[in-house]
């Protein structure tokens, strides 16, 4: 696309954190992206910028309809410079969410030129330290002052950019998950696959409840049966029950997961059996008895793999692998950290 995006550079650089207390989110780099839509105009005036507020009027419709997609990913410092990883596979995935919200189409080129260079000029801020990244925080969000509810005619496509340790404080030690039966996360025909705000909010009372009572995150089930299982927290979710890997099929509801098909990828590859299918609360907790679940774990770009220990469902624990790594998901989490660092062969092209 034959849009120019210029570059201001701050006039004064921020003191970097150090490296090993990064923590999730906490420190912003100097520069951020920013990309106008005008109604009758399209997307235009892509820059580069010091980081900074933006100022918006109380009315913008992001405020109160929650016109809102974003997502996440993370450049990586190796020893063959600083990688991104299946990038474009966010973007597609952003116009997918776009589509879902009313919001327009976004050019993934000029989109992916913007991230590019926002990169070379903030490119001190990728770390090096064991375990850190760059995350990246691309978003819309719907900026039109007018309180009808219609998709916004004006909007802003930002990213920003975050120097990240582990997600969760227990890194890629097993966490302890209660399993949800009363609120749900998305329904079938809502906006479970789409990246959007709104998912995320619907989620917060439960993760809260199950942090009260001991546990790390809540396993989502369907909000139509209460039945099947959907995600982790945040993540996709796997199980290992007697040597086949399961997953839940994307059904509308369940995000489409890039680490998830990640995973998928390299389990086919290994030549380990892995299903994409419906899998029921009840099949598992039956899996367990019968001594056959034998690893579980959610997958996400900010965690990559998050080992479950244990299960809470209807006042019953069940622990899984004693409580520790699987063997798989340790394989796997080496693998695509390893992909990602460049200490690992990549036979899928996916590190850029
Ligand atoms: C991820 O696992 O990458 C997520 O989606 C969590 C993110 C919203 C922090």
């Amino acid at each position: 696309m034959a849009l120019e995006i210029t570059i201001e550079r701050s006039a004064q650089l921020k003191q970097k954190p150090d490296e090993n207390k990064l923590g999730f989110g906490q420190y912003y780099t100097d520069h951020m992206f920013i990309l106008e839509y005008t109604e009758g105009k399209g997307w235009h005036s892509g820059r580069v910028v010091p980081y900074q507020n933006i100022s918006l009027d109380p009315a913008a419709k992001v405020f109160h309809y929650g016109q809102t997609v974003f997502e996440g990913m993370k450049a990586y410092r190796t020893e063959d410079g600083i990688k991104l990883f299946r990038p474009k596979k966010n973007f597609e995935r952003l116009n997918k969410s776009n589509a879902r919200l009313s919001i327009p189409h976004l050019d993934e080129e000029l989109a992916y030129e913007g991230l590019i260079k926002l990169l070379d000029v903030d490119r001190e801020w990728v770390p090096s330290a064991e375990g850190t990244s760059l995350y990246i925080r691309p978003f819309i969000i719907a900026t039109e002052p007018a309180l009808g509810v219609n998709p916004s005619l004006n909007y802003l496509f930002m990213i920003i950019m975050s120097p990240v340790g582990a997600y969760y404080a227990e890194g890629v030690n097993p966490v302890k998950i209660h399993v949800e039966s009363h609120f749900v996360r998305a329904v079938a025909g809502g906006v479970g696959e789409a990246k959007t705000a709104g998912n995320y909010a619907a989620g917060l009372n439960a993760q809260e409840e199950a942090k009260d009572r001991g546990y790390s995150q809540v396993l989502w089930l369907d909000g139509v049966h209460r039945k099947y299982i959907e995600e982790v927290g945040s993540m996709n979710v796997f199980f290992k029950i007697n040597g086949v890997v399961v997953t839940p099929q994307l059904n509308g509801s369940i995000l489409n997961g890039i680490t998830r098909n990640s995973v998928i990828t390299l389990l086919k590859h290994w030549d380990v059996p892995v299903e994409e299918r419906r899998i029921s609360i009840d099949e598992l907790i039956e899996a367990h008895r019968n001594g056959q679940l034998e690893e579980a774990f959610g997958t996400g770009t900010a965690a990559v793999i998050s080992p479950i220990g244990e299960l809470s469902y209807n006042d019953e624990k069940y622990v899984i692998n004693e409580g520790k790594t699987g063997e798989l998901s340790s394989k796997i989490y080496d693998t695509i950290t390893g992909i990602q660092k460049g200490t690992v062969e990549d036979p899928f092209g996916w590190l850029v």
